[in-house]
C-alpha cells in the first residue's frame, strides 16, 4: 500500500511518518510538504535513509503539483496534516489559513475524486467545537457537538471538515476525520505552549503566560495521536468523525510549572502577558467512540510524556536552535516584544 502524508515535515505529520515506518514496514510512505516556516527536513533526516520513504516538496494549494503527485505516485491512502496550525498567527494573518486549510483541502479532495483513492483522512482538531466554560467540568466535546469556532484557525479547520463531509455525501469519497486535542512531544515547533516554555526555560528566558494562565487544554502525547489515526485508517468506518483525547486537562499555568520543575528552573521565569484575542477557555474531548468502537486508549501518561518531551528538547538542542536562530526571531519579537506585562496573583 502507498500512503501519502501531506504536511509530514511538521510536528505531528513527522511523528506519524516514523510511526508508520515502524508499524507498517511493508507500506511505501510519501511525504508531500511545502516546507513552510513550520516544515523542517531535519525532522525527517532519519526517515530519508529508509528506502520505503520518499519526500516530495509541494504545496497542497497547487492543483497542478497535486495532480502530478497523484498521477505519479497513485496513492492508496492520503492522510492530510498539511495546514497552518498556530492560532496566534491566524489572528495576525487569517487569509493564509483560508488558503492552505480550506482551499488546499479542496484541491486534495478534487485530486482524490479525479484519480481515485482508497481512503482520504483529514487530521482535524477539537478547536472546531469552540470552547467550554471553566466552571462546567461535566461538559465534553463529543462527535455530535455543534461546530462553533472562535479563531480564524479553528474556523478554517471547521470549513475544511465540512468540505470533507460534503465530498463524502456528494461524491461518495471514502473519507474519515479525526478531531484531536492538543498534542505535545518531539519535533514540536517552539511557537506552541509546551515547546516554547521548554526552550525558553532552557535558555533562562521569560516564560510568557497569556492572561492568568487559567485556560485549560486537554494534552495528548503525540505518539498516541499517531496510533489513533492508524487505527482509524485500519478499522474506522468511512464517513465518520472520531474524537481523539485522553482526559488529561490542565491549566496552562500548571503545565508551565511542571516544565519548570522538570528542568529545575525557578518560577520567577514566569511572566504574565496580555491575553490572546478571543482566547478559548477550555477544551475537553470525550473519546468514548474511539475507545468503544476501535479499542483505542492513550498509552502515555502526562507525567511520562512531559518527562520524555523535556528530555528530547534537552538532547536535541541543534534541532530547535536552528529554528530559533532563523526567521523565527522576527516572529518572536512581533508576538512578544511589545506585549503588555500583567500583574497576577498566583493561581
Ligand atoms: P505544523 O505547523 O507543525 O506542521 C504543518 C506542516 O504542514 C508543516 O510541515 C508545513 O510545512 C506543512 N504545510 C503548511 N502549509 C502547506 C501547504 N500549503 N502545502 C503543503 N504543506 C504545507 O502542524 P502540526 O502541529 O503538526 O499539525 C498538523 C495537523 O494536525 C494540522 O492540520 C493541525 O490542524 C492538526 N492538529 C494539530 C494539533 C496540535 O496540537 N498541534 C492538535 C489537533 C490537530
Ligand atoms: P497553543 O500551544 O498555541 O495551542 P492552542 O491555542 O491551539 O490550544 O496554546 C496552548 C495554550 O497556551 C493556550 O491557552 C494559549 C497559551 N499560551 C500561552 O499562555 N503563552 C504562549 O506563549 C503560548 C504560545 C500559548
Amino acid at each position: 500500500m502507498k500512503i501519502v502524508v501531506t504536511g509530514g515535515a511538521g510536528f505531528i505529520g513527522g511523528n506519524f511518518i516514523y510511526y508508520l515506518l515502524e508499524h507498517r514496514p511493508e507500506d511505501e510512505i510519501v511525504c508531500y510538504d511545502a516546507l513552510s516556516y513550520a516544515g523542517n527536513l531535519e525532522t525527517l533526516a532519519a526517515a530519508m535513509k529508509n528506502p520505503k520513504f520518499k519526500f516530495v516538496k509541494g504545496d497542497i494549494t497547487n492543483r497542478t503539483a497535486v495532480n502530478t503527485l497523484f498521477a505519479v505516485e497513485k496513492p492508496d491512502v492520503i492522510v492530510n496534516f498539511a495546514a497552518e496550525s498556530h492560532v496566534d498567527r491566524s489572528i495576525e494573518q487569517p487569509d493564509l489559513f483560508l488558503r492552505t486549510n480550506i482551499m488546499g483541502t479542496g484541491v486534495l479532495l478534487d485530486a482524490c475524486r479525479q484519480y481515485g483513492i482508497g481512503r482520504y483522512h483529514q487530521v482535524s482538531t477539537d478547536e472546531v467545537y469552540g470552547d467550554l466554560p471553566l466552571d462546567r467540568p461535566d461538559l465534553f466535546f463529543t462527535e455530535t457537538t455543534n461546530l462553533h469556532t472562535s479563531s480564524p484557525y479553528s474556523a478554517s479547520k471547521a470549513s475544511a471538515d465540512l468540505l470533507v463531509q460534503a465530498y463524502h455525501r456528494t461524491y461518495d469519497l471514502p473519507v474519515t476525520i479525526s478531531r484531536c486535542s492538543n498534542n505535545y512531544g518531539p519535533y514540536h515547533f517552539p511557537e506552541k505552549l509546551i515547546p516554547l516554555m521548554i526552550v525558553n526555560a532552557l535558555e533562562d528566558k521569560k516564560l510568557p503566560v497569556y492572561g492568568a494562565g487559567a485556560n485549560v487544554r486537554d494534552w495528548l502525547y503525540v505518539e498516541d495521536h499517531c496510533a489513533a489515526i492508524l487505527q482509524i485508517l485500519e478499522k474506522g468506518r468511512v464517513g465518520e468523525v472520531y474524537n481523539v483525547g485522553g482526559h488529561n486537562e490542565r491549566t496552562n499555568i500548571s503545565v508551565v510549572r511542571t516544565i519548570l520543575q522538570e528542568l529545575g528552573k525557578p518560577e520567577s521565569l514566569i511572566e504574565y502577558v496580555a491575553d490572546r484575542k478571543g482566547h478559548d477557555r477550555r477544551y475537553a474531548i470525550d473519546p468514548t467512540k474511539m475507545q468503544e468502537e476501535l479499542g483505542w486508549a492513550p498509552a502515555t501518561s502526562f507525567a511520562d510524556g512531559i518527562r520524555r518531551t523535556v528530555e528530547w528538547y534537552r538532547t536535541h538542542e541543534a534541532w530547535w536552535r536552528h529554528i530559533i536562530n532563523g526567521e523565527y526571531q522576527n516572529y518572536y519579537e512581533r508576538m512578544y516584544g511589545h506585549r503588555a506585562k500583567l500583574e497576577y496573583a498566583r493561581i
